[in-house]
């Protein structure tokens, strides 16, 4: 019997790894990328985002020609199937571009709304982060798990921020998190924070606001590690992203819940 995800899935698989080699190509020559600005000079696009969706779009074409895409670099194109790949060709520009190792290549495929499988390709860390809605997490294909003895006393918290919001609860989040005995870190990838959160790295992650392309998987992979997330809205919203261990969801949801009250 054919099953329309486990074959999206294992086309996921490969073009994400396909596409981190070319990412790749263009880290490592990265001085002779051409680089600009998008909504703010923290926001930046280089050839290496551009040509790496349009890899995985000319991929997903020639294999799904009735799916939606929804990509960070090249927008929307509609489907008829019921199926939307949603793509960041590098999530963590920023570090990309600066010769930093915490990028990634991530796909999101949903379906009616809901997120069936995630890809989340690190290809300077030889890593790749999958999972399936009701079937599990993977790091390298062994079962991945939030980490059951973490507090927020005892680990770190990703914690992402851009210039899409203002920054006052986010400030507010880190000393309330500060007060509370716990401590941020970030990267500058929110989409290998959030697989990190269901590796057992991270205790949890906030995030005011992302798109779409840059958490979907990455939720999905918390959740099917036995983590919990905030309820996310439907394409193509962004919004608010929480996600953590259980018990530090609730902690973390207390404490931004206070947050985006001062
Ligand atoms: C960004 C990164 C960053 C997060 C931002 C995202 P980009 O994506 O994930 O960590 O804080 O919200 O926009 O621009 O590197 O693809
Ligand atoms: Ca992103
Ligand atoms: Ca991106």
């Amino acid at each position: 019997m054919i099953d329309p995800i486990a074959n999206r899935m294992a086309l996921a698989e490969a073009i994400a790894q396909e596409a981190g080699q070319r990412a790749l190509e263009y880290f490592n020559t990265r001085d002779a990328l051409i680089i600009e600005d998008k909504a703010n000079p923290q926001d930046m696009v280089s050839q290496a985002d551009q040509e790496v969706e349009l890899l995985l779009r000319t991929r997903i074409a020639a294999s799904f020609p009735d799916d939606a895409i929804l990509g960070e670099e090249g927008g929307g194109t509609a489907g008829t199937s019921g199926f939307t790949w949603v793509l960041d060709p590098i999530d963590g520009t920023a570090p990309f571009l600066a010769g930093l190792p915490h990028w990634g290549v991530v796909i999101a495929i949903v379906e009616g709304g809901k997120t069936v499988a995630g890809v989340i390709e690190q290809p300077m860390a030889k890593e790749v982060f999958t999972a399936r809605a009701g079937a599990g997490a993977w790091i390298n294909g062994t079962p991945m798990q939030v980490g059951a003895d973490m507090r927020v006393e005892n680990c770190n918290i990703g914690a992402g921020i851009s210039y899409r919001t203002p920054r006052g609860p986010f400030m507010a989040f880190l000393d309330n998190l500060l007060e509370a005995g716990g401590m941020f870190y970030r990267n500058g990838s929110g989409a290998v924070m959030l697989a990190s959160v269901a590796a057992g790295r991270l205790g949890g992650y906030y995030e005011p606001h992302m798109n779409p392309w840059d958490c979907l998987a990455g939720l999905l992979m918390v959740e099917e590690a036995g983590g919990r997330v905030l309820p996310f809205p439907a394409l193509p919203d962004g919004g608010t992203v929480l996600a953590g261990t259980p018990i530090i969801f609730d902690h973390l949801s207390t404490l931004l819940e206070v947050s985006n009250r001062t």
